[in-house]
């Protein structure tokens, strides 16, 4: 018996890792399929080019665009379509893959902006290649990525052919809808994020074949699709009724177990005593090992009785994916998050990063469950999240120097993610919700559901939008590029919200000021500098005159530049908490920082 109870443990994390690959199969392609692209004929282009940088013949071209007499005779300022292949990639991203040869004083930006006519865009094609920005060698083949799109079963099966669109300014919702023959509602749907007057970005749009007909989804491939997922959720539904059988029958002989407590009077988070082991299970997702260990594993009752059976009284939380009650687990204070069977994925990210990686500014896991539904065991944080701090009714008012105290630790905490572990990770979700404060106001980083594990320097194209509106960077909401800056833009959204204590949620519809959002709010006031007063308007009013206006001035400043639409023009987190130590520490009220900093350093686990 206690052999096989060995086994289950590892076995049962790759199972969940499996479940969860297989829940997310809609959402990746398994097949890749012909599609067009759009090419915006700039003044110099002609036929010949454009046939050789998209990699088709001309005879190819000049048959798809039939109003194009003569491969001599394109009008500059139309467009041309292109038929290319659309490759389903082995992360399940869909991407048409092109070469380019580089010429003398050629740049990333070059590249996509003119001579793929915006089809892909600098940071993309940086993100296959390993050259520098600025030293792209003469000669080398660049690979040259353009998103597609091959249909969704779930908006239309009449679609199957797509043309990868790059928005241009005279473009509008209601013209692209006229002269594709579609309808805006079903362009949307295409598109959920896309703004179709942005004047940038890509949009996929129901295309007719050379016939003029529009081609379908192919209805084979989705049958079997749908049979291949149907048989994978019985199997895993089976799977999972075994192992609960066994955790069950494991249950009955357990011994009652207690955490170790360090001398500082924190909790390691790990345990071996009783029958609380530890699990140290490698699991295989995709090609990057991961290892899960030095957990502690609960068991439902226990997570039950500390949580008063999961009573209202006992909830402190909730977010995307689960319910956060408040728990006295051991003799101590916890927080459990309970998510459902289907958050597999976010269970899984949330304990592989929080079992490999400790910071003082990074809230600390002590545990999982997986019995009943998936649990995640916490520290608890006594005060709370910032963004009821800042909106929530019944507590003060920070004050300045709290928030930059705030701003600070959580930006450490994403220094910590982003530079100092291997693999380096993204965090995806920073918001005012996902940042917690403890009983001395110090501020910790959580909720790491979303966190993608990226390799240096190879951040990974397209992936599932996920995240919250309003703090999503342009590059990310429209083309899914994924990189640290994703989540320095976000961080920048939060130091406005500490200075006005506004929602970062835009408001659809709304109209006057807050229309733009609270990065458009601010741009408006910052892009006239000159007079720092201007900002006092947007200065949080339960702060009242009690604020040194430099002070504020400078976080704003610092906001604004993480807020670029340029991601390369964002600061990394390290530079950004070089700037708020400085701010710190002339804000006053910071005698605690060097006792902080060696604090900290003790803390941190090398990794
Ligand atoms: N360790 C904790 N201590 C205190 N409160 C917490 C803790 N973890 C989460 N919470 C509360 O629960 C809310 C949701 O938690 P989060 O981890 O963000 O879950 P979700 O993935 O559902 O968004 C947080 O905004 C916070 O208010
Ligand atoms: C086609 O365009 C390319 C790039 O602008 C240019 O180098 C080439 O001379 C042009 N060819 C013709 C036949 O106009
Ligand atoms: C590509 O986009 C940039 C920036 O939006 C714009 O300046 C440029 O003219 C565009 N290129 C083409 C060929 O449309
Ligand atoms: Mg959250």
């Amino acid at each position: 018996m206690p052999s096989l109870q060995k086994l289950l443990s590892p076995f049962w994390l790759l199972l969940l890792l499996w479940s969860s690959s297989s829940f997310m199969v809609e959402s990746k392609c398994k097949k890749g399929c012909p599609a067009l692209a759009s090419y915006y004929v700039w003044t110099g282009a002609n036929i010949t080019f454009i046939a050789q940088v998209l990699g088709a013949s001309t005879d190819d071209i000049l048959s798809y665009n039939p109003s194009v007499p003569d491969k001599d005779r394109v009008r500059s300022g139309s467009r041309i379509n292109v038929l290319f292949s659309c490759s389903c990639l082995n992360d399940g991203q869909l991407l048409g893959q092109f070469e380019y040869k580089v010429q003398k004083g050629d740049t990333y930006a070059k590249i996509a902006q003119e001579y793929y006519s915006n089809l892909t865009t600098a940071n993309l094609i940086q993100n296959f290649n390993s050259f520098p920005t600025n030293n792209v060698p003469e000669n080398s083949i660049l690979k040259v990525p353009v998103n597609c799109c091959c249909g969704n079963s779930d908006v239309d099966k009449n679609y199957g052919f797509f043309l990868t669109y790059p928005l241009r300014p005279e473009d509008s919702l209601s013209s692209i809808a006229q002269f594709s023959n579609s309808t805006p509602s079903l362009l949307q749907r295409y598109n959920p994020n896309a703004k179709f007057s942005a004047g940038t970005g890509i949009v996929f749009i129901p295309a007719k074949d050379k016939t003029g007909q529009y081609p379908p989804l192919p209805s084979s491939s989705g049958l079997s699709g749908a049979v291949i997922a149907v048989i994978s959720v019985a199997v895993v539904a089976v799977v999972i009724m075994l192992a609960v059988l066994f955790l069950h029958m494991r249950r009955k002989k357990k011994k009652k177990a207690s955490l170790f407590l360090d001398n500082s009077g924190e909790w390691l988070g790990q345990s071996v005593q009783g029958s609380s082991r530890k699990t140290a299970s490698s699991l295989d997702a995709g090609n990057r090992g991961v290892t899960v260990d030095k957990s502690v594993e609960f068991s439902y009752e226990e997570l039950a009785l500390a949580t008063d059976n999961f009573s209202m009284a006992n909830k402190i939380g909730s977010g995307g994916f689960g319910d956060v009650y408040y728990a006295e687990l051991r003799g101590e204070k916890a927080a459990v998050k309970k998510m459902d069977m289907q958050a597999s994925k976010e269970f899984l990210a949330e304990l592989q990063v929080l079992t490999r990686v400790h910071h003082l500014n990074l809230v600390r896991l002590i545990g999982y469950c997986v019995e009943e539904c998936l649990f995640l065991v916490y520290e608890f944080i006594e005060n709370g999240n910032l963004s009821q701090h800042l909106r929530g009714t019944g507590k003060e008012p920070l004050p300045w120097s709290t928030r930059v105290q705030i701003a600070l630790d959580s930006a450490r905490g994403l220094e910590y993610i982003h530079e100092h572990t291997v693999p380096v990770y993204i965090h995806r979700d920073i918001k005012s919700a996902n940042i917690l404060i403890d009983k001395s106001c110090h501020a910790k980083v959580a909720d790491f559901g979303l966190t993608k594990l990226t390799e240096v320097g190879n951040y990974s194209a397209p992936t599932r939008l996920v995240g919250t509106f309003g703090y999503m960077p342009p590059e990310y909401a429209q083309y899914g590029e994924v990189s640290p800056k994703v989540d320095v833009y976000a961080f920048g959204v939060v130091l406005y919200e500490l200075i006005s204590a506004k929602a970062a949620v835009v408001k659809q519809n709304a109209s006057g000021p807050d229309s733009k959002g609270l990065v458009g709010m601010f741009e408006a006031v910052l892009k006239q500098q000159n007079d720092q007063n201007e900002i006092r308007k947007l200065v949080d009013p339960r702060l009242g005159d009690d604020y040194p206006l430099d002070s504020v001035f400078k976080v704003a400043q610092l906001a604004y530049k993480c807020t670029q639409e340029d991601p390369h023009l964002r600061p990394s987190m390290r530079s950004v908490v070089v700037n708020l130590m400085t701010l710190s520490s002339t804000t006053g009220e910071w005698d605690t920082g060097t006792f902080y900093e060696s604090r900290q350093g003790s803390l941190v686990s090398a990794r």
